[in-house]
């Protein structure tokens, strides 16, 4: 069986030394210009114990701006920002992915560019969804995601171009890889909920090949400039985040995805049962339902690449159990990561763990709650 604290190779290319991964977690410090900094760099290379890093989620085009103070990689300040990051894990010996995205409906004309509607998979607003602005006076607060125009076939397929220089830039700002992010209600997953996407072009409808079709597209890319082992997609089915509604397909889109990202040698698939909005999240839902093993068997059976689980793990007992069933082969950490920046270190030996206050997940402040965590101490 794999133990948490051995290492792992990674779609045959990138050397993990444990089975331990930081989750993906927007933490709002970037520069003006939406540019990664030094206080970022210093944050994910306190955090390099983890055998793999995946960033924030990052913009791809300014058109994906759906909250403030995210970083972006599509100008030249950006990809230098990020190569802040990128060498100082590599420098104390991490390995480092960045999440990209395209936010989709979930945005607010006043970060889009010239104040335009928000980009939709159809012109079907998320009801009762927020997004995260900062208002002409430097103000930052939620407010809700405005009403999407529905994208035009030919902006889907150049979109796909977008993404793919997102993908050249990840390289050249030395990333080891890019995880897709397809999950959480953003931009990939509204054309895969069969409820959302009521498209009737190639990039919709009732089959699960048209409504992948665009996150394959973006695969393809991504594998063309990186190399399929460099190539992760995180995905989120059941997921309700960002008002999204239950798709009696999903069990059928999923499975339909794994085939896929099999055949084209995909390093990993990272599943998420389900994100809490602005950290407050009723965790008694993952113990519940933390791995339907099932679902989990058949998506193993149609995926050979690694299986990586997120979603309310906080010890290394339940992490290890995750791994026994034999079903994934990595464990990711996100709120764990925030306040123990040595925590594969303290999950090794057992020590406590430190507790974050989630008044500082989402905050432009600097060091306070984000880089101000100390190692584990016995005095
Ligand atoms: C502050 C914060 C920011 C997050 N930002 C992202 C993100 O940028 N991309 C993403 O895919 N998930 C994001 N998530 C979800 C986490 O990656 C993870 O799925 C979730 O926190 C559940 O894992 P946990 O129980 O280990 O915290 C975020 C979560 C938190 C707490």
């Amino acid at each position: 069986m794999a133990d948490l604290f051995e290492s792992h190779q990674l779609g045959g290319t990138v050397a993990l030394k444990n089975r331990i991964v930081m989750a993906p977690m927007t933490r709002t410090r970037t520069s003006e210009g939406d540019v990664p900094n030094a206080l970022m760099a210093k944050y994910y290379g306190q955090r390099a114990g983890a055998g793999l890093i995946l960033t924030e989620v990052t913009n791809v085009a300014p058109s994906s701006k759906g909250y403030a103070l995210m970083p972006g990689i599509y100008t030249e300040a950006q990809q230098k920002g990020w190569r802040l990051a990128t060498d100082e894990v590599h420098r104390v010996g991490g390995k480092i992915f960045l999440q990209l995205f395209h936010v989709g409906r979930m945005a607010h004309p006043s970060l889009m560019p010239n104040g335009e509607a928000p980009w939709g998979v159809t012109a079907q607003r998320a009801e009762d969804a927020d997004v995260f602005v900062q208002d002409a006076h430097g103000k930052l607060g939620f407010v809700r995601a405005g009403a999407p125009r529905r994208l035009e076939t030919e902006e889907v397929s150049a979109l796909v171009g977008t993404f793919s220089e997102a993908f050249a830039h990840a390289r050249r700002a030395g990333f080891d890889g890019v995880e897709i992010h397809a999950a959480n209600g953003y931009l990939i997953d509204q054309f895969m909920n069969s409820a959302l996407n009521t498209r009737d072009d190639r990039y919709g409808g009732s089959n699960a090949e048209d409504r992948t079709r665009f996150l394959m597209e973006v695969v393809d890319e991504a594998v063309r400039q990186l190399g399929p082992g460099r190539v992760g997609v995180r995905l989120s089915p059941f997921g309700k985040f960002n008002a999204m509604p239950a798709d009696p397909r999903v069990e059928e889109t999923l499975l339909h995805v794994a085939g896929q990202l099999g055949r084209r040698g995909v390093a990993y698939m990272h599943l998420v049962y389900q994100l809490m909005p602005e950290g407050n999240m009723d965790t008694s839902e993952f113990e519940e339902r933390h791995i339907d093993h099932a679902l989990l068997a058949k998506v193993r059976a149609a995926f050979p690449g690694a299986i990586v689980w997120c979603g309310g793990f906080a010890n290394p007992e339940s992490a290890q159990a995750a791994l026994d069933t034999g079903l994934v082969d990595l464990i990711a950490f996100g709120r764990p990561y925030i306040a123990n920046p040595d925590l594969a270190e303290r999950l090794k030996h057992g020590w406590p763990l430190a507790e974050a206050d989630p008044s500082t997940f989402y905050t432009p402040r600097g060091e306070a709650g984000y880089t101000d965590f100390p190692v584990y101490s016995a005095d």
